[in-house]
């Protein structure tokens, strides 16, 4: 048997024909006279009928879901029609069928309402992945990516592989090593991403490259990030930041084509420091209108015991006014309080009207209380949450506390974050780049890199954020070789250091360098984002867990001792003594 037709594709045109479709057992269902059985394939459900006097229905009856069956028979118009179906005015009316492969019981079914743990859904990601709502995601994946392809190539991008195994030059999270037999001793790294060899196909003058690239960071797992990953990697030649940015926005209009939502022509952008002042974040989810206010001048001459604390430690008040005030019950805030006290600040404090009259958990004076409501806009029925304490620990604290008690207006907020920083200070006080090495700083006219304050300058840098999400980033590149020297000089290498990792980059750029930018999106996320999922994980089809293993395959896993030899490597099961 030959199948002639997708099951999740017939219609009332092919009624009265006959057809064979091939594909899973969805369910059966005996109702006495009639039997019918669900089969579903990539494209959908179709309901098939077996007649009472079928030869083989026995054999149907016992039938077990997920069985891999062919049929054979005459499409017919059903009597009730299933609106919730695709093929819902049709059925199949069988004559011949055949089992294709067999199952036993299995850990669940696609056709189960209730979902497995994820644990076991991973672990038997073959099944999984046979759910219609994962079905969905894919095809969307696979759409989308094609769209996007098509687009580049319509703006004259060439899609060009970079290779997988490259120099250990980690961009920020750790690299994943890859040991080399015939160089025993010496490691291949797995590419964060095509950052570097993007910026030489520049130099070699392509002009503008693309690639579907898959990157590779050893950091901690959450919701959005995965081990692996994807990105849309793109590079321009003689570009400014403004023709980076239209053509990423061109990109998004064009994938969100694909779930029939426009994206404006041009998308809102806020610099950095103001994205921190308003919403605490440098990815703000503009889904929720609150903003962040400061009343720290309000309070810095309090008499309040805690605003004296605050002063003293150089600390900071800052407040976000949320409607339906009467959610603050002094449970909710006495845990809020909690939390943040926890989170290393000194509290939130809840201010609010009742019965005409300013009512704050933190004891102030009326003056003050009268100022801060004015400030805040404060009215009855709404509550203004004042948070206190160290901008470090505060920030974190007024984002959560923006995005959990924020008014949500459902819809796809884009947003370009500019004007970043370019350097920061890493957890041992050392300046680290807060993109990469090889953004270009917004130099003042005339002034020497050397001679700035490296903590006051600005990058050439930009992020796409949507609903809070980061979905894309890049920037300017440095393009002048000495330049770029000094930059590795202020991020703590020495020449020889500089030579020894980035030598290779440095001759390229030595070589005659176009002025170039570039972004690369995050594949991954911004399919989530358009699937309405809440994990990348729900668009990846064989993702990792949290903890970085594929349940299913049993990776990572051990390797023979021969393996190892032939490698070099010896492992140390036990902590060597020191
Ligand atoms: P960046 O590190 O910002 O930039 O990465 C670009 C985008 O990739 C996505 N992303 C991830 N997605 C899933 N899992 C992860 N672990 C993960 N890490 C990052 C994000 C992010 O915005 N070479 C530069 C780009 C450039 O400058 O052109 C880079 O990799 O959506």
């Amino acid at each position: 048997m030959k199948r002639t037709d997708y099951c999740g594709r017939i219609d009332e045109k092919r009624v009265g024909q006959e057809v064979t479709v091939m594909g899973w057992v969805h369910r059966v269902r005996d109702m006495g006279g009639l039997t019918f059985l669900d089969l579903r394939d990539r494209e959908g459900l179709l309901q098939i009928v077996f007649l009472s006097t079928f030869q083989g229905l026995a054999e149907v009856k016992a039938l077990k879901s997920e069985s891999v069956v062919s049929v054979h028979g005459t499409v017919v118009s059903r009597e009730t029609p299933n609106p919730e179906l695709k093929t819902g005015t049709v059925e199949v009316q069988a004559d011949s069928f055949q089992v294709l492969s067999p199952v036993e019981n299995l850990p669940f079914y696609p056709a189960d309402k209730l979902e497995s743990s994820e644990e076991t859904r991973l672990k038997n990601r073959f099944l999984d992945l046979r759910k219609e709502r994962l079905q969905n995601n894919i095809a969307l994946r696979h759409r989308t990516t094609f769209r996007i392809r098509r687009f580049l190539d319509s703006q004259g991008f060439y899609e060009i592989e970079t290779p997988i195994l490259i120099k250990s030059t980690p961009e920020g999270a750790r690299d994943f090593l890859v040991p080399s037999r015939l160089r025993k001793g010496t490691f291949y790294a797995l590419p964060q991403s095509p950052q570097l060899f993007k910026q030489i196909l520049m130099i070699s003058g392509f002009d503008r490259y693309f690639q579907v690239a898959r990157c590779f960071r050893d950091e901690d797992l959450r919701a959005d990030r995965q081990p692996e990953f994807t990105q849309v990697d793109i590079e321009m030649s003689f570009v400014e930041e403004d023709d980076v940015m239209t053509l990423a926005e061109g990109v998004v209009r064009e994938a969100f084509q694909e779930i029939g939502v426009e994206v404006p022509q041009t998308l809102e952008r806020m610099p950095y420091d103001e994205a921190m002042r308003l919403y605490a974040s440098d990815k703000p989810d503009l889904r929720y209108p609150e903003t962040i206010v400061d009343f720290s001048d309000i309070l810095q001459a309090s008499s309040s015991p805690l605003a004296k604390a605050v002063a003293e430690e150089g600390g900071l008040f800052r407040g976000i006014l949320f409607s339906q005030g009467e959610r603050f019950s002094r449970k909710v805030l006495d845990s809020l309080n909690d939390e943040a006290k926890r989170a290393g600040t000194k509290g939130v404090f809840l201010i609010r009207y009742q019965d005409g009259e300013i009512k704050s958990s933190l004891k102030l004076e009326s003056g003050e209380l009268k100022a801060l409501a004015e400030r805040a806009s404060l009215k009855e029925g709404s509550a203004l949450l004042l948070c206190a304490g160290l901008l470090k620990p505060l920030l974190p604290l007024l984002d959560q506390l923006r995005r959990r008690f924020g008014t949500l207006v459902p819809g796809y907020r884009f947003l370009w974050v500019t004007d970043f920083p370019l350097f920061e200070r890493d957890e041992e006080g050392n300046l680290a780049a807060l993109h990469h090495a090889f953004t270009h700083p917004r130099l003042p006219e005339g002034m020497d890199l050397l001679e700035a304050d490296p903590l006051t300058l600005k990058a050439k840098a930009y992020d796409m954020v949507l609903n809070g999400n980061e979905i894309g980033g890049g920037s300017v590149r440095i393009h002048d070789p000495r330049m770029q020297e000094k930059v590795f000089r202020l991020l703590n290498l020495t020449p020889e250091q500089a030579e020894e990792k980035f030598g290779f980059f440095l001759r390229a750029l030595r070589a005659g360098t176009p002025p170039h930018g570039g972004i690369a999106f995050g594949l991954d996320r911004l399919i989530m984002l358009m699937a309405g999922e809440n994990s990348i994980r729900e668009v990846m089809p064989f993702p990792k867990t949290t903890s970085g293993l594929c349940l299913m395959s049993e990776t990572p896993s051990t390797v023979d001792e021969a393996q190892l030899e032939e490698l070099g490597i010896r492992v140390a099961t036990e902590k060597a003594p020191s």
